[in-house]
């Protein structure tokens, strides 16, 4: 398979490269169980819910400040690889306080319905609060990405940024998300994942285990551990080839990943299979 160029947003001319790297894994496959504590990692609704409701008013400045802003570039990495429709409607799953729709809003024409879902609340709440003084139409939208509210094929492009991970079953997310794509239709999941040079992921993996789990936690005040939740749900989510087939497995195909600073994140992209193929998402899923 062919290797990946990292660095994405240093380099806008990149073209997407067309296999998965398998190179980036290690950790097992999501439970196909329907298990809500994968790798040791407690993933409850309530539990991750209550956990993002603690920091939602602090959640954009603990993000700046911990990546350096660096979030920002993904975000439109991921805006110019899997661009929006001319035409036709896009919806922003684990939308969170609405990043990652508000900059497909600042790129999409008239005639795309921007949808953004998440199932916290106040997350929601700050989105639609800065959605507003953006003055471009987004629907918010409270939903459980495992049980979207929207019919099948409804969507041109599904986006997920940095929140599959916390998804409890992910393979019953990417079903849902795969149910309401288009055949033809794209996913896109920007994620964390751990650098491949064992080298910077030696340091890399120092600073994620011991600095940013105290600086995050301080910074978004909270006292749920959020930032410790980070690290560990980083660290035992399936990247790479893994991940991949976790994708096909859902109803996609054509998957591409691009790594990202070194791999700190990769943005997979992947094409809703023309065939009915919830039914391998369900199969997936036990
Ligand atoms: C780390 S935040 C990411 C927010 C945003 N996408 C961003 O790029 O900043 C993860 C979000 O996923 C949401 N989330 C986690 N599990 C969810 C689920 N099962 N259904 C809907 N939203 C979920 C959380 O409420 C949280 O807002």
């Amino acid at each position: 398979m062919e290797v990946l160029r990292p660095d994405d947003h240093l380099d806008p001319d990149f073209e997407l490269p067309v296999s998965a790297d398998p190179a980036t894994f290690a950790p097992p496959l999501p439970t196909a169980s329907g298990s809500q504590v994968s790798g040791g990692v407690d993933k409850t609704g309530d539990r991750v819910r209550g956990m993002f409701a603690e920091i939602a008013p602090r959640y954009d400045l603990a993000n700046r400040m911990l990546s350096g802003g660096i979030d920002v570039l993904w975000r439109r990495a991921t805006v110019r690889r899997a661009p929006p429709p001319a035409a036709g409607a896009i919806l922003d799953v684990c939308c969170g306080t609405g990043d990652l729709a508000l900059a497909y809003a600042a790129k999409a024409g008239p005639n795309v319905r921007i949808v953004a879902s998440d199932f916290c609340r106040p997350m929601l709440d700050r989105g639609a609060e800065k959605g507003a003084r953006a003055g471009r139409p987004i629907e918010w939208v409270e939903a459980d990405a495992m049980a979207l509210p929207f019919p099948d094929a409804t969507f041109d492009l599904v986006t997920v940024a940095f929140g599959l991970r916390n998804i409890a079953d992910t393979s019953r997310g990417l079903a849902e998300m795969a149910r309401v794509t288009r055949p033809g239709g794209r996913l896109a999941i920007l994620e964390f994942s751990l650098p491949r040079s064992a080298l910077i992921r030696h340091g890399y993996l120092w600073y994620f285990r011991n600095v940013l789990p105290r600086l995050g936690n301080a910074l978004a005040r909270n006292r749920s551990d959020a930032y410790t939740y980070l690290n560990q749900s980083v660290e035992e989510f399936p990247s790479g080839e893994r991940l991949a087939a976790v994708v096909r497995a859902a109803g996609y195909e054509a998957v591409t990943m691009l790594p990202l600073t070194f791999g700190i994140a990769t943005l997979t992209i992947a094409t809703r299979a023309a065939t009915a193929a919830a039914s391998a998402g369900a199969a997936v899923n036990g």
